[in-house]
Protein backbone atom coordinates (compact mmCIF):
# COMPACT_ATOMS: atom_id res chain seq x y z
CA UNK A 1 0.00 0.00 0.00
CA UNK A 2 3.14 2.42 0.64
CA UNK A 3 2.66 5.67 -1.92
CA UNK A 4 5.77 7.42 -1.40
CA UNK A 5 6.72 10.63 -0.24
CA UNK A 6 9.11 11.70 2.42
CA UNK A 7 8.85 10.03 5.75
CA UNK A 8 8.10 12.04 8.58
CA UNK A 9 10.88 11.46 11.25
CA UNK A 10 10.99 12.93 15.08
CA UNK A 11 12.82 15.59 14.27
CA UNK A 12 10.59 17.19 12.05
CA UNK A 13 8.67 17.26 15.42
CA UNK A 14 11.12 19.87 17.27
CA UNK A 15 11.72 21.75 13.93
CA UNK A 16 7.91 22.43 13.54
CA UNK A 17 7.61 23.68 16.82
CA UNK A 18 10.46 25.70 16.48
CA UNK A 19 8.93 26.96 12.94
CA UNK A 20 5.37 27.14 14.67
CA UNK A 21 3.48 25.25 12.36
CA UNK A 22 1.08 22.96 14.20
CA UNK A 23 1.48 18.78 14.35
CA UNK A 24 -1.37 17.01 13.62
CA UNK A 25 -1.86 13.17 15.00
CA UNK A 26 -4.62 10.43 14.19
CA UNK A 27 -4.80 7.17 16.12
CA UNK A 28 -5.09 4.22 13.68
CA UNK A 29 -4.92 0.49 13.89
CA UNK A 30 -5.11 -1.25 10.18
CA UNK A 31 -3.19 -1.07 7.39
CA UNK A 32 -6.28 0.12 5.48
CA UNK A 33 -7.51 3.22 7.72
CA UNK A 34 -3.43 3.91 8.45
CA UNK A 35 -3.46 4.37 4.12
CA UNK A 36 -5.89 6.61 4.46
CA UNK A 37 -5.35 8.25 6.90
CA UNK A 38 -1.86 8.81 5.73
CA UNK A 39 -3.05 9.96 2.59
CA UNK A 40 -4.79 13.08 4.27
CA UNK A 41 -1.57 14.02 5.40
CA UNK A 42 -1.21 13.28 8.93
CA UNK A 43 2.58 13.93 10.40
CA UNK A 44 2.24 10.76 13.02
CA UNK A 45 -0.72 7.77 13.13
CA UNK A 46 -0.68 6.94 16.93
CA UNK A 47 -0.93 3.36 17.61
CA UNK A 48 -2.81 3.78 20.95
CA UNK A 49 -3.96 0.87 23.25
CA UNK A 50 -7.13 3.31 22.56
CA UNK A 51 -7.29 -0.21 20.40
CA UNK A 52 -8.90 -1.84 23.35
CA UNK A 53 -12.00 0.27 23.50
CA UNK A 54 -12.38 1.65 20.12
CA UNK A 55 -11.13 -1.77 18.03
CA UNK A 56 -11.20 -4.66 20.60
CA UNK A 57 -14.85 -4.10 22.75
CA UNK A 58 -12.88 -3.51 26.35
CA UNK A 59 -14.54 -1.16 28.92
CA UNK A 60 -10.66 0.15 29.19
CA UNK A 61 -7.04 0.16 27.89
CA UNK A 62 -6.08 -2.16 30.50
CA UNK A 63 -6.93 -5.83 28.74
CA UNK A 64 -4.58 -4.81 25.62
CA UNK A 65 -1.40 -7.04 25.47
CA UNK A 66 1.49 -6.71 24.09
CA UNK A 67 0.61 -9.05 21.36
CA UNK A 68 -1.82 -7.05 20.77
CA UNK A 69 -0.08 -3.86 19.97
CA UNK A 70 2.75 -5.89 17.70
CA UNK A 71 -0.08 -7.16 15.73
CA UNK A 72 -1.62 -3.60 14.93
CA UNK A 73 1.35 -1.81 14.86
CA UNK A 74 2.53 -4.03 11.94
CA UNK A 75 -0.37 -3.98 10.10
CA UNK A 76 -0.49 0.29 10.79
CA UNK A 77 3.21 0.03 9.79
CA UNK A 78 2.24 -2.15 6.44
CA UNK A 79 -0.53 0.67 5.57
CA UNK A 80 1.33 4.19 5.35
CA UNK A 81 4.11 5.20 4.09
CA UNK A 82 4.81 8.94 4.92
CA UNK A 83 3.31 9.86 8.64
CA UNK A 84 5.99 8.72 12.08
CA UNK A 85 4.18 5.28 13.14
CA UNK A 86 4.28 5.71 17.25
CA UNK A 87 2.83 2.75 19.22
CA UNK A 88 1.72 2.68 23.16
CA UNK A 89 3.43 0.34 25.22
CA UNK A 90 0.27 -1.31 26.76
CA UNK A 91 -0.33 -1.48 30.81
CA UNK A 92 2.29 -3.42 32.64
CA UNK A 93 4.35 -3.68 29.27
CA UNK A 94 6.98 -0.76 31.06
CA UNK A 95 6.42 -0.57 34.65
CA UNK A 96 7.70 -3.84 36.23
CA UNK A 97 11.73 -3.44 35.30
CA UNK A 98 13.49 -1.75 33.16
CA UNK A 99 14.97 -4.66 30.89
CA UNK A 100 11.33 -5.41 30.89
CA UNK A 101 10.18 -2.19 29.00
CA UNK A 102 13.65 -2.83 26.56
CA UNK A 103 12.38 -5.76 25.27
CA UNK A 104 8.99 -4.74 24.85
CA UNK A 105 9.68 -1.49 23.32
CA UNK A 106 12.19 -3.52 21.09
CA UNK A 107 9.27 -5.84 20.01
CA UNK A 108 6.98 -3.21 18.87
CA UNK A 109 10.25 -1.15 16.85
CA UNK A 110 11.40 -5.02 15.51
CA UNK A 111 8.30 -6.72 15.02
CA UNK A 112 5.70 -3.90 14.93
CA UNK A 113 7.98 -1.70 12.57
CA UNK A 114 7.13 1.54 14.59
CA UNK A 115 9.42 4.36 14.57
CA UNK A 116 8.91 5.52 18.53
CA UNK A 117 7.24 4.17 21.33
CA UNK A 118 4.43 6.02 23.68
CA UNK A 119 4.37 5.57 27.85
CA UNK A 120 2.30 6.93 30.31
CA UNK A 121 3.04 9.05 33.41
CA UNK A 122 6.01 11.17 35.10
CA UNK A 123 8.65 10.48 37.60
CA UNK A 124 7.22 6.59 38.08
CA UNK A 125 8.77 6.11 34.34
CA UNK A 126 12.09 8.71 34.00
CA UNK A 127 14.29 5.74 34.09
CA UNK A 128 12.40 3.76 31.09
CA UNK A 129 12.64 6.78 29.39
CA UNK A 130 16.48 7.69 29.72
CA UNK A 131 17.04 3.85 29.19
CA UNK A 132 14.82 3.66 25.62
CA UNK A 133 16.24 7.03 24.51
CA UNK A 134 20.08 6.11 25.66
CA UNK A 135 19.43 3.09 23.08
CA UNK A 136 18.08 5.14 20.25
CA UNK A 137 14.71 4.03 20.82
CA UNK A 138 12.37 7.46 20.80
CA UNK A 139 9.87 7.98 23.56
CA UNK A 140 7.01 10.30 23.63
CA UNK A 141 5.66 10.91 26.98
CA UNK A 142 2.02 10.99 28.21
CA UNK A 143 0.68 13.58 31.19
CA UNK A 144 -2.35 14.91 32.48
CA UNK A 145 -5.30 11.88 32.17
CA UNK A 146 -3.25 8.97 31.92
CA UNK A 147 -6.06 6.05 31.05
CA UNK A 148 -3.49 3.38 32.45
CA UNK A 149 -4.20 4.48 35.99
CA UNK A 150 -8.26 4.81 35.32
CA UNK A 151 -8.83 3.19 38.47
CA UNK A 152 -6.36 5.03 40.52
CA UNK A 153 -7.69 8.50 39.23
CA UNK A 154 -11.15 7.14 39.75
CA UNK A 155 -12.58 7.64 36.53
CA UNK A 156 -12.05 9.63 32.87
CA UNK A 157 -11.74 13.13 34.33
CA UNK A 158 -9.81 16.29 33.80
CA UNK A 159 -6.62 15.95 35.55
CA UNK A 160 -4.52 19.10 36.81
CA UNK A 161 -6.98 21.48 38.00
CA UNK A 162 -5.46 22.48 41.01
CA UNK A 163 -2.24 24.07 41.54
CA UNK A 164 -0.21 22.09 43.14
CA UNK A 165 -1.14 19.50 40.28
CA UNK A 166 -0.22 22.06 37.73
CA UNK A 167 2.97 22.62 39.10
CA UNK A 168 3.55 18.94 39.43
CA UNK A 169 2.34 18.12 36.07
CA UNK A 170 4.58 20.86 34.75
CA UNK A 171 7.60 19.49 36.88
CA UNK A 172 7.09 16.19 35.45
CA UNK A 173 6.73 17.73 31.70
CA UNK A 174 10.74 19.10 32.28
CA UNK A 175 12.14 15.94 33.99
CA UNK A 176 10.38 13.74 30.69
CA UNK A 177 12.20 16.63 28.55
CA UNK A 178 15.74 16.37 30.48
CA UNK A 179 14.96 12.27 30.33
CA UNK A 180 15.20 12.55 26.32
CA UNK A 181 11.88 12.19 25.09
CA UNK A 182 10.97 13.84 21.89
CA UNK A 183 7.40 14.56 22.40
CA UNK A 184 4.45 14.82 25.29
CA UNK A 185 0.85 13.98 25.19
CA UNK A 186 -1.32 16.30 27.34
CA UNK A 187 -4.63 14.78 27.96
CA UNK A 188 -7.38 16.48 29.98
CA UNK A 189 -5.93 19.42 31.23
CA UNK A 190 -6.59 22.81 31.48
CA UNK A 191 -6.08 24.73 28.40
CA UNK A 192 -4.02 27.48 30.48
CA UNK A 193 -1.80 24.49 32.23
CA UNK A 194 -1.31 23.30 28.56
CA UNK A 195 -0.21 26.45 27.70
CA UNK A 196 2.69 26.88 30.56
CA UNK A 197 3.73 22.97 29.74
CA UNK A 198 4.23 24.04 25.93
CA UNK A 199 5.90 27.50 26.76
CA UNK A 200 8.13 25.57 29.06
CA UNK A 201 9.63 23.15 26.73
CA UNK A 202 11.91 23.05 23.83
CA UNK A 203 10.01 20.21 22.46
CA UNK A 204 6.61 19.87 21.49
CA UNK A 205 3.51 19.31 23.19
CA UNK A 206 0.49 17.15 21.63
CA UNK A 207 -2.58 17.65 23.28
CA UNK A 208 -6.29 16.03 23.44
CA UNK A 209 -8.70 17.89 25.40
CA UNK A 210 -6.15 20.14 26.47
CA UNK A 211 -7.22 23.80 24.54
CA UNK A 212 -5.54 25.20 21.47
CA UNK A 213 -2.14 26.28 22.63
CA UNK A 214 -0.24 23.22 22.53
CA UNK A 215 2.16 22.52 19.70
CA UNK A 216 -0.12 19.19 17.87
CA UNK A 217 -3.61 17.74 18.76
CA UNK A 218 -4.01 13.83 18.88
CA UNK A 219 -7.67 12.93 18.14
CA UNK A 220 -9.04 9.03 18.26
CA UNK A 221 -9.58 8.08 14.52
CA UNK A 222 -12.85 6.28 15.30
CA UNK A 223 -14.19 9.64 17.53
CA UNK A 224 -13.78 12.10 14.94
CA UNK A 225 -14.92 9.71 11.91
CA UNK A 226 -18.02 8.65 13.83
CA UNK A 227 -17.41 5.18 13.87
CA UNK A 228 -16.88 4.24 17.72
CA UNK A 229 -21.04 3.00 18.91
CA UNK A 230 -20.16 3.96 22.20
CA UNK A 231 -19.95 7.47 24.25
CA UNK A 232 -17.87 10.20 22.67
CA UNK A 233 -15.35 12.60 25.33
CA UNK A 234 -16.98 16.45 24.92
CA UNK A 235 -14.07 17.95 23.45
CA UNK A 236 -14.01 15.24 20.35
CA UNK A 237 -15.12 17.19 16.90
CA UNK A 238 -17.03 14.92 14.41
CA UNK A 239 -15.70 14.94 11.36
CA UNK A 240 -18.19 12.64 9.70
CA UNK A 241 -20.32 10.16 11.12
CA UNK A 242 -19.20 7.23 8.42
CA UNK A 243 -20.82 4.42 11.47
CA UNK A 244 -24.51 5.58 9.92
CA UNK A 245 -22.95 5.32 6.01
CA UNK A 246 -21.89 1.72 6.95
CA UNK A 247 -24.92 0.56 8.86
CA UNK A 248 -27.25 2.43 5.84
CA UNK A 249 -25.26 0.76 3.33
CA UNK A 250 -24.70 -2.77 5.10
CA UNK A 251 -28.92 -2.54 5.30
CA UNK A 252 -29.56 -1.63 2.04
CA UNK A 253 -27.38 -4.80 0.81
CA UNK A 254 -29.66 -7.14 3.70
CA UNK A 255 -32.61 -5.38 2.12
CA UNK A 256 -31.65 -6.35 -1.62
CA UNK A 257 -30.28 -10.04 -1.08
CA UNK A 258 -33.49 -10.91 0.55
CA UNK A 259 -35.59 -9.46 -1.81
CA UNK A 260 -34.20 -11.14 -4.55
CA UNK A 261 -32.47 -7.34 -6.35
CA UNK A 262 -28.83 -8.72 -5.27
CA UNK A 263 -27.45 -9.96 -7.20
CA UNK A 264 -29.14 -8.97 -10.44
CA UNK A 265 -28.61 -11.56 -13.39
CA UNK A 266 -25.93 -10.12 -15.67
CA UNK A 267 -23.47 -9.77 -13.45
CA UNK A 268 -19.93 -7.46 -15.08
CA UNK A 269 -16.91 -10.09 -14.84
CA UNK A 270 -14.47 -8.70 -12.85
CA UNK A 271 -11.18 -10.39 -11.86
CA UNK A 272 -10.91 -11.34 -8.12
CA UNK A 273 -9.00 -9.43 -5.10
CA UNK A 274 -7.88 -12.38 -3.85
O1 LIG B 1 -4.45 5.32 23.30
C1 LIG B 1 -4.61 6.39 22.70
O2 LIG B 1 -5.27 6.47 21.66
C2 LIG B 1 -3.96 7.57 23.26
C3 LIG B 1 -4.38 8.90 22.70
C4 LIG B 1 -5.76 9.18 23.08
C5 LIG B 1 -3.46 9.97 23.11
O3 LIG B 1 -3.16 7.46 24.11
Amino acid sequence: MPEGGKRVRILDFKEKKRRGEKIAVLTAYDAAMAHLLDRAGVDALLVGDSLGMVVLGYETTLPVTLDDMVHHTAAVARGASRALIIADMPFLSYQVSVSEAVRNAGRLIQEGGAAAVKIEGGEPVLEVARRLVDIGIPVMGHLGLVPQSVHQLGGYRQQAKAERDAERLIANARALEQAGVFSIVLESIPAEVARAVTAALEIPTIGIGAGPYCDGQVLVSHDILGLYPGPVPPFVKQYAKVGEQITAAAKAYVDEVREGVFPALEQPVRGSRR
